[in-house]
């Protein structure tokens, strides 16, 4: 039996031991599914702070418990490191590194490259190597494999390589990590059997499709799905305004549709580390094949001009009041991409406070996920939430539905509220103060 043929042995009976690169909001949760499934997980990050918090068992993902990788860790079944000698130790090594875009918003593969690196020093005969992290069509076959194959071995015969798109929704309660069909795709079909079996013991459906160029096309399909209709929603919030029109009432009055209709809402502007980066992936590599991919060039036009249209609405209220942006008291509710989450990568937030302090605007946040954030060179401090923050204020403007926010108490509190997410729809009592997008 071929070591690679030895491998789905190892992966039935739990003997083959699991590594994962990047233990940030995708690789951490993949890690303590895989412990919790029985495996002998090593995760492996640069950040030595990381990889001390979790071998002092503490969880810096809101969406893994620490008591979870208490559990794992305690068990013997996890542990971190940054000393990636130990992934000679594994069996199976899942890549899960960020993947930016460049100043030039162009792939940034540099994270897989280095990773790649790591990997290929320590690369034998009967490793599967899956990169999880979202990319462009092609990567895996035409990037990952020549580089690993440079140890002088050769992928399908001697190792084995599969793409399988990470699906996770930060904060996303209605559904857990194991109820997500995980979807794989290998170089060969012994590479897909060999990433199948080893998703199986974690996630209750497993997709197999038949390549990984394939694998790698279904995640930028979901999230320029997701990217497209997200610009939609903005499109028709901006023609709603025009129009005179409450976007909010039409969107929820066409999603009683029940069929051929799904809801999308519209926002400040796209945020986090998949939406506003990923279709650029494809239409990067669209170009390359001289192919332009306009909706995804439409829809990243409309989503990158909320921030201003956010900021020149801003303006608008206050001149209602008499009151210029110069000057003005504005208190921003929610500064992280999305509710109830921390992740402030490529939240539009930071656009619109940056476009307001350069009026002249004396700009303020509150958000109880994000104490504090960076903005250029300057450190903005989350400030209370108290009554007399609320009545101080010009405007308020709500950029982050978070829950757990009293919104009733805030339009009550506040001389006018501005508010881009629809935060404020159960608000009963002084009404005549919203302002919505
Ligand atoms: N965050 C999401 O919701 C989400 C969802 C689906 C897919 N993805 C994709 O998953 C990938 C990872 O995203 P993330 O949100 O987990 O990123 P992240 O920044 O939260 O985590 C990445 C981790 O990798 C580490 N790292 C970077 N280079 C490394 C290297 N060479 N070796 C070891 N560790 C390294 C970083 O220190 C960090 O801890 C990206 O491609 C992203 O597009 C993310």
């Amino acid at each position: 039996m071929s070591r690679l043929e030895d491998l789905g042995a190892r992966i039935d009976s739990r003997e083959a031991r699991i590594g994962v690169v990047g233990l940030g909001y995708v690789g951490l949760p993949l890690a303590v599914e895989f412990a919790k499934a029985g495996f002998q997980v090593t995760g492996f990050d640069l950040d030595s702070e990381k990889v001390r918090q979790l071998n002092e068992k503490v969880s810096y993902i809101e969406d893994v418990p620490s008591e979870d990788v208490r559990q794992q860790v305690e068990a013997g079944r996890f542990y971190a490191s940054t000393h990636f000698n130990d992934l000679s130790l594994t069996d199976v090594i899942n890549v899960a590194v960020p993947t930016p875009l460049s100043k030039t918003r162009d792939p940034d593969m540099s994270h897989i490259v280095a990773a790649v690196a790591e990997i290929r020093k320590r690369l034998r005969s009967g490793h599967l190597v899956i990169l999880g992290s979202t990319t462009y069509p092609g990567t895996t076959h035409d990037l990952f494999v020549p580089l690993l194959e440079e140890a002088g071995l050769e992928c399908g015969t001697d190792f084995a390589v599969a793409f399988a798109p990470e699906r996770i929704d930060p904060a996303n309660k209605k559904f857990d990590v194991r109820e997500v069909p995980k979807v794989v795709g290998g170089e060969t079909p012994l590479c897909t059997e060999l990433g199948v079996k080893v998703f199986q013991p974690v996630f209750d459906h497993v997709v197999q499709v038949s390549s990984t160029q394939t694998a790698e096309m279904v995640k930028l399909l979901e999230n320029t799905f997701r990217a497209i209709n997200i610009g939609l929603a903005n499109e028709i919030a901006l023609m709603c305004d025009r129009l005179e029109l409450d976007v909010w009432e039409v969107i929820d009055a066409a999603a009683t549709k029940p069929y051929g209709f799904m809801k999308f809402t519209p926002g400040p502007g796209l945020g986090g580390h998949c939406i506003p980066v990923d279709p650029s992936y494809l239409a990067w590599k669209m170009k390359s094949l001289n192919f332009q991919a306009r909706f995804i060039e439409t829809a990243v036009e409309i989503n990158g001009q909320m921030p201003e249209h956010v900021a020149s609405k801003v303006g608008d209220l206050l001149n209602e009041d008499r009151l210029a942006v110069n000057g003005a008291k504005i208190l921003v509710l929610g500064v992280a991409y999305k509710a109830d989450v921390a992740d402030m990568r490529e939240s539009p937030a930071l656009d619109i406070i940056q476009q307001l302090r350069e009026k002249g605007g004396d700009v303020r946040y509150h958000d109880p996920h994000v104490p504090e954030c960076r903005l250029d060179d300057e450190t903005l401090k989350s400030v209370d939430l108290t009554d007399e923050a609320l009545k101080a204020s010009d405007l308020v403007v709500i950029l982050t539905d978070h829950s757990g926010l009293d919104y009733d108490g805030i339009v009550a509190k506040s001389s006018r509220v501005f508010d881009t997410r629809n935060a404020t729809r159960n608000v009963t009592d002084h009404r005549e103060k919203i302002f919505k997008l």
